[in-house]
């Protein structure tokens, strides 16, 4: 294990923000942590953890530690009469390891094919797209106590996932560091096609309905609506869909009977963040490097040179608009380091 010093990260981040980290290591065993942990020095740096950079807003200078989770490797671990459990190690690419479950005929991460990021960070955010959420199939998460070292095991149940959230978002945060996750994928598959264009595009290009063409027709979906980060920087989406209660949507849903919702739990309702920031008039604008994407109003885009405040400007005004508009909070997606 080797720590470097004012690690360039700007290749590390999905928006392509330009970023240093005072300090920088790789972890590939569980026991790199306990060096890191039993050094004094180290240990009075702040740490930071870093999968693949998909959901982070990064500053120019990252004080204190970054620890880039690096270890990899999945394979079947046990099976039931119904499901394959299969393990997959923190830092492996999520996609790749979606597509190696499809080649192996384990059924259920179909929808969330081409999710930029890694595998440790997907339960973190409860990263969710077509109808399906990293929750429905995650059976447990092994985590490394960043104080001790130790391993601990998180049920699903210990996640308090809801969307795009997580134990470790919220109580969990800054305490563990995700190593490997397990999932519950069934034998038999069940396709989830009722969200969006995938029926569509799995009948436009005359492909049977099983899950390889739901995960096909996903990667095309997306590819048409979504920048490719490695083309244009940008960290999906950059707002979460806001909750609302049913009279503020009924309120709205008046003077916009094209606004566009979704009943959501206990009389509330889901808005589609991007519906409202497209008719606040931000798809396609830009201010100063960054700017709202032209085809999909709630990916934030760097055209090139951005800092985070670009970025947080930027998102400022854009939530402020849609407030003095919609009267609706929209929060962001990204973590601020
Ligand atoms: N819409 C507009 N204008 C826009 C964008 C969207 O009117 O510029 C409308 C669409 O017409 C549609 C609705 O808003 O009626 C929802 O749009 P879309 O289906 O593209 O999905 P989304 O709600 O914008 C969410 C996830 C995505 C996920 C897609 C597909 C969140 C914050 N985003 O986007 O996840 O891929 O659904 O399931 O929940 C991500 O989190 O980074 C991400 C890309």
């Amino acid at each position: 294990m080797q720590l470097h010093t004012n690690q360039d990260l700007s290749s590390s981040n999905t928006l392509q923000l330009r970023s240093q980290a005072e300090h920088y290591v790789e972890l590939h065993t569980p026991e790199d942590l306990h060096s890191l942990i039993n050094d004094s020095q180290i240990r009075k740096m702040t740490w930071k953890i870093l999968g693949g950079g998909s959901n982070l807003v990064l500053p120019f200078k990252v004080q204190g530690l970054v620890l880039k989770v690096a270890n990899q490797g999945w394979s079947l671990i046990n099976e039931d009469a119904d499901h394959w459990f299969v393990k997959a190690q923190a830092g492996d690419v999520w996609n790749e390891f979606v597509q190696w479950t499809l080649t192996q005929g384990y059924w259920g991460l179909e929808n969330l094919s081409l999710i930029p990021g890694t595998v440790g960070a997907a339960p973190i955010q409860n990263i969710g797209a077509y109808g399906v959420e990293v929750k429905d199939s995650l059976w447990e998460v092994t985590c490394l106590d960043l104080q001790s070292g130790e391993k601990k095991v998180f049920s699903n149940k210990e996640c308090h996932f809801s969307y795009r959230d997580s134990f470790f978002k919220q109580e969990g945060a800054g305490k563990y560091l995700i190593w490997d996750v397990t999932f519950r994928l069934p034998k038999k598959s069940t396709l989830r096609l009722e969200y969006g264009d995938i029926r569509k595009e799995v009948e436009r290009q005359g492909w049977s309905l099983d899950a390889r063409s739901v995960s096909k027709a996903v990667i095309n979906i997306r590819q048409s609506k979504l920048p490719d980060p490695k083309v244009i920087g940008n960290a999906g989406s950059f707002f979460k869909n806001p909750i609302v209660a049913q009279e503020l949507r009924d309120q709205l849903l008046a003077t916009y009977p094209n606004l566009v919702s979704f009943p959501y739990e206990q009389g509330q309702f889901k808005l589609a963040a991007g519906w409202l920031i497209d008719r606040a008039g931000w798809k396609g604008k830009q201010l100063g490097p960054v700017g709202m994407y032209e085809k999909q109003a709630l990916v934030l885009v760097n055209h090139g040179g951005a800092t985070a405040d670009d970025v947080w400007e930027l998102a400022h005004q854009v939530a402020l608009d849609v407030k003095n508009k919609f009267a609706v909070d929209i929060e962001p997606e990204p973590i601020r380091w």
